[in-house]
């Protein structure tokens, strides 16, 4: 007697499951195509504020990655690269995320997961990162964008959940924001955590000014 029930409700799970589509290219805000030789700025939706890199919690090096919260709001341009060097950036695919300005450390400019920090029970994003290489050696290197919902603009998330090692152990998670050390520093969150929603803008658009 129980059956028609539990069915309704594995379909009612899986209606609203957030699988991402395969198959499927990211969106700027304008609609366009993501692509790997152009520069974004992430940006929060709905307040526009961009990511940056800031001095690391503890030393100096490498950098946190972190939220704007003065003028540029735009924070700094990004470029993306998929595992495999497609040319179109998909979604839910490994990514290798990096800032195009070059900063005081000397580290690359590659998103990564640093170490877990003790003292503040976290799990910072940082600069510092491997670029390309996909397997096991550079599971801390790699992010996906998932869309959030179906409205325009296209809206993502960002995730810790790398495929390029299927026999890898670690736990997917989002990044998300976290205030420490009078910042907004991007950290993993778990699952029940509010999720930190993102638009990607075209850095060349902001500097020619089209309108
Ligand atoms: C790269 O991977 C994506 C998703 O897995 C796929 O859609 C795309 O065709 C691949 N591109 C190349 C150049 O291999």
């Amino acid at each position: 007697m129980k059956t028609p029930f539990v069915m309704a409700i594995s379909f009612l799970l899986l209606a609203f499951a957030a699988k991402p589509l395969v198959g499927s290219r990211l969106h700027d805000i304008n609609g366009d195509d993501v692509r790997a030789d152009q520069e974004y700025y992430v940006l929060e939706s709905g307040n526009g504020r961009g990511l940056t890199t800031l001095r690391h919690r503890g030393d100096s090096c490498p950098l946190d990655v972190a939220q704007v919260t003065s003028a540029p709001r735009t924070g700094k341009p990004l470029k993306f690269k998929a595992y495999n060097s497609s040319r179109f950036i998909y979604e839910a695919v490994d990514l290798n995320v990096k800032f195009s300005i070059v900063d005081s450390c000397s580290d690359s400019l590659v998103w990564k997961v640093d170490n877990y920090d003790e003292e503040r029970g976290k799990w910072f994003i940082t600069t510092g990162g491997n670029e390309g290489d996909p397997g096991a050696k550079t599971l801390l290197n790699w992010f996906k964008f998932e869309r959030i919902g179906t409205s325009d603009p296209a809206t993502y998330r960002i995730v810790y959940c790398p495929s390029v090692c299927a026999s890898c152990l670690f736990l997917c998670q989002n990044v998300g924001v976290s205030f420490e050390d009078s910042a907004r520093r991007l950290v993993l969150k778990a699952d029940y955590e509010p999720v930190f929603p993102v638009v990607i803008f075209p850095a060349e658009g902001a500097a020619k000014c089209e309108s």
